[in-house]
């Protein structure tokens, strides 16, 4: 079982996008996909047609000091999707709670990870959406993952949350015993706009060697998706956003096998 984290300090570059797309193409290819949610918006969770304000379980559940992580815990919060190949793990507002309450909490950081080694023989892949914020739901991701997605936006701004998202993965390779890998995604692409191509080159000459082998264009299609809680490449495969995320996985693949 594989594990992806996708994770950026920085609001909007199309994390849950970049996680549901991958997600639906790794079902395609009949891959078993359990997608996380870690974000108290729930963005991937309603996604899914699931409101994260009424679940009764959610991935709130594991971080309950009194109750007992085990498999009988887990199998309440595994959630068909509308993809039979994907289960979901939601998320419910309550989890904004957690940054509070679980700070100073022994082992809290290691919650996901936990679970996860639980359900290793169900899936294939483990795709984990974090919230925009450093704390300890991103630790958790972070620390549960094999491999790190970061998408960003291809805009002037976007350097600057990356460096953030940089200094955080370097903190958790301190504490981690295998070294946190990532890829950079660059989304929102559009080659009319300079400030657009300009960031776009510039990732390529800071970060070669991390750089996705496909750059992510401005495509309506997702939110079309989104709207009717299917994946990407079940609403159109031949979008030109979706048509990124297959070269996105394939060169995420054949990393995978070096
Ligand atoms: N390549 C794209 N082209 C056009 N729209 C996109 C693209 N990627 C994502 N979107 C849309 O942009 C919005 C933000 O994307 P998304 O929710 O994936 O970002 P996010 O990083 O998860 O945001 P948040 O930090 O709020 O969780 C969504 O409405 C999504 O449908
Ligand atoms: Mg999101």
């Amino acid at each position: 079982m594989q594990v992806w984290a996708v994770a950026n300090q920085k609001g909007g570059v199309g994390k849950t996008t970049t996680t549901v797309a991958l997600a639906g193409l790794l079902a395609d290819a009949g891959q078993r996909v359990l997608v996380v949610d870690l974000d108290p918006h729930g963005s991937m969770t309603s996604y899914f047609r699931y409101d994260p304000d009424e679940l009764e379980h959610s991935v709130y559940d594991l971080f309950q000091p009194d109750s007992e992580l085990d498999m009988k815990m887990v199998e309440l919060l595994l959630m068909p999707t509308s993809n039979p190949q994907i289960d979901i793990i939601p998320a419910t507002t309550s989890i904004a709670t957690l940054e509070r309450k679980a700070v100073g909490q022994e082992g809290m950081g290691l919650q996901i990870a936990k679970a996860l080694r639980l359900v290793k023989d169900r899936y294939d892949y483990v795709v984990i959406d974090s919230p925009p914020v450093l704390g300890v739901l991103m630790i958790n991701a972070l620390a549960a993952c094999g491999h790190l997605l970061v998408p960003v936006q291809t805009e002037f701004l976007a350097l600057k949350g990356l460096e953030r998202m940089l200094r955080t993965i370097k903190m958790i390779n301190r504490a981690r015993k295998r070294q946190l890998t990532y890829t950079l995604i660059p989304t929102f692409y559009d080659r009319t706009i300079p400030a657009s191509v300009n960031c776009l080159r510039e990732l390529h000459q800071r970060f070669a060697e991390n750089m996705s082998t496909a750059v992510v264009p401005v495509d309506s299609k997702f939110i079309t998706a989104s709207a009717q809680g299917i994946t990407p490449s079940e609403m159109d495969l031949s979008s030109p956003g979706v048509q990124a995320y297959i070269r996105i996985l394939r060169g995420l693949a054949e990393r995978g096998r070096r």
